[in-house]
């Protein structure tokens, strides 16, 4: 069995902190993670060493079978998405929206000199119109809402037809109906047979698009409990994640939780 991802024994520390602490996680084909925990639990860390973004401190991460440390990173990028908030930090304001998609395909966040192919424009046109965002391509970036952005990104993040997508907490800042919808397109998107491997970021339950298979709750740089959603989503285990008592429930495919009476 080959691994999408494969850490063990992952230790990151930073200065005298251990902010992520004997990690291990298994990620296969076709499978959809949700990472749900606290401020501060370590999940945008995960990302960053699952995006090549960071090497661990001790102990082994596996991405598409090629071990980080012994491999270009810059060759294995090109087949990872990432949607984050710092990454977003990256895009000129001033940057088309078609233009935010399309430099993906160099692995950019601002177009300068290069050639795109008609491939390359009809790919991200198509991108666009999957999220909704179609009609923006001519707008700047920095025009956009907030949830216009983020749809913007996700695009962006599968311009280069990726084997793993991970999105950190694309939902965040989002009002109620930009919420659901972008849930609604997750779950489209979990649901293709075509899709690259997904893993997200969230701190809420409710924003867990119905298609993801698995879930991994994490608390104080470690993993708590990790596999299937139904079997870890249980109040006693939300209780230990976040430290208050939760109740948790579940209906037509969506989850939510409140504190518990
Ligand atoms: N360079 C650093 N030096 C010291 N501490 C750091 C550094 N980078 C991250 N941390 C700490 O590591 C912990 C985990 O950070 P991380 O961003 O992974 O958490 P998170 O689960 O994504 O939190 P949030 O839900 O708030 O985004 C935090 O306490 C953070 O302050
Ligand atoms: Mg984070």
């Amino acid at each position: 069995m080959s691994w999408v991802l494969d850490l063990q024994g992952v230790r990151v520390r930073r200065e005298t902190t251990m902010i992520l602490d004997g990690v291990d996680w298994q990620v296969a084909e076709g499978e959809r993670w949700v990472i749900l925990g606290p401020n501060g639990a370590g999940k945008t860390t995960l990302l960053q060493l699952a995006s090549t973004r960071m090497h661990p401190t001790a102990g082994s991460v596996e991405i598409l079978g090629e071990r980080l440390g012994g491999v270009d990173v810059f060759e294995l990028r090109p087949r990872i998405g990432l949607a984050s908030a710092a990454l977003a930090d990256l895009i000129p304001r001033g940057e088309t929206v078609r233009d935010v998609v399309l430099t993906a395909a160099y692995g950019v966040t601002g177009r300068w000199t290069e050639a795109y192919e008609e491939f390359d424009e009809d790919r991200a046109r198509d991108l666009l119109a999957a999220f909704g965002v179609d009609t923006l391509a001519d707008r700047r970036f920095g025009t956009l809402s907030e949830g216009e952005r983020k749809r913007v990104q996700i695009a962006r993040s599968l311009m280069t037809d990726p084997e793993l997508l991970l999105l950190d907490e694309p939902a965040a800042g989002l009002d109620l109906g930009g919420r659901e919808e972008l849930v609604a397109a997750l779950a489209e998107l979990a649901g293709d047979p075509a899709s690259p491997v997904l893993v997200l970021v969230t701190h809420h339950p409710e924003e867990i698009p119905p298609g993801f298979t698995h879930l991994m709750l994490m608390r104080d740089g470690g993993v708590l409990q990790a596999g299937p959603v139904e079997e870890v989503m249980t109040s006693q285990n939300l209780t230990e994640a976040f430290g208050v008592p939760l109740e948790v429930s579940h209906d037509a495919g969506r989850w939510t939780a409140r504190a518990a009476r």
